[in-house]
């Protein structure tokens, strides 16, 4: 971490970013880390550069679900590590999207790797790190209250709505989006609350294989030990048409 940093209090340091006070209220600046981790912070390594690619994937991507209705927390870009977002009450759900079969989906259920899906899945995990992010169904959310029932079924229909666009939005650069995670949160107004996606949509968070070799272009890569991870994100950033601007930054 270096001179990029933001000026205001540190309000919570995650595992790869932390989030300061914003300017006004109701804001926040994120400032992406190069840490990167894996097994719930059991492996740990700082990556030269990763922060300032996940920053501008995620914005990619944020920006294109806006053009399409999803509302995000996402507000500007401030520098190569801080976005500006709208302060948001977190909703502790890990909202995993899967198209084809890998990670934890195919340990718990002896499936092989790499198998399409018959329709996407969606899948929900208790976001606490002490636990190790637990999967839990529908019913536990209802029954510990974790959001209401109306919350849950629109974070469902934003969940498949993102899971289609980002779908075509790497087909068409020749990547297949084979799962991610996403995290939502609720942000006050006048006229109520409403939902939002929150948190950050990159390679950290998604797995992108190459539609023609399969190789792997995310964590996996790190936590796998397969070498060659922020030279992969570098990679979904330039088919993304992203590293001009990276360049320049
Ligand atoms: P999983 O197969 O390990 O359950 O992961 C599913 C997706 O969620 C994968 O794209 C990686 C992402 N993910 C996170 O973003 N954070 C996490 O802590 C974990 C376990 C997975």
């Amino acid at each position: 971490m270096s001179h990029d940093m933001p000026k205001g209090r540190r309000i919570y340091e995650g595992k790869a970013k932390v989030l300061f006070e914003g300017p006004e209220d109701g804001t926040l600046v994120q400032y992406f880390k190069d840490d990167t981790t894996a097994f719930n912070a059991g492996k740990h390594e700082i990556m030269s550069g990763k922060g300032i690619l996940n920053l501008r994937i995620s914005e990619f991507i944020f920006a294109e679900l806006e053009k399409i209705g999803v509302p995000t927390h996402f507000i500007e870009t401030i520098s190569p590590r801080q976005q500006l977002i709208r302060a948001a009450e977190i909703i502790p759900l890990e909202v995993v999207m899967r198209n084809i079969a890998a990670g934890s989906l195919v340990k718990r259920l002896g499936l092989t790797e790499g198998d399409a899906l018959p329709r996407p899945l969606v899948e929900f995990y208790y976001k606490d790190d002490a636990l190790g992010d637990p999967l839990i169904s529908e019913d536990h959310i209802a029954v510990f209250n974790l959001c209401s029932a109306e919350e849950l079924a629109e974070i469902v229909t934003l969940a498949k709505k993102i899971n289609q666009r980002m779908v075509e939005m790497f087909a068409d650069v020749g990547i297949r989006l084979v799962d991610f995670k996403l995290e939502f949160g609720r942000v006050k107004s006048d006229d109520g609350t409403r939902i939002v996606l929150a948190d950050e949509i990159s390679p950290d968070s998604c797995r992108l294989w190459d539609i023609d070799s399969n190789e792997k272009m995310d964590k996996d890569r790190f936590r796998q030990n397969l070498g060659g991870m922020v030279d992969a994100y570098q990679q979904v950033a330039e088919r993304l048409g992203l590293m001009s601007d990276i360049e320049e930054a």
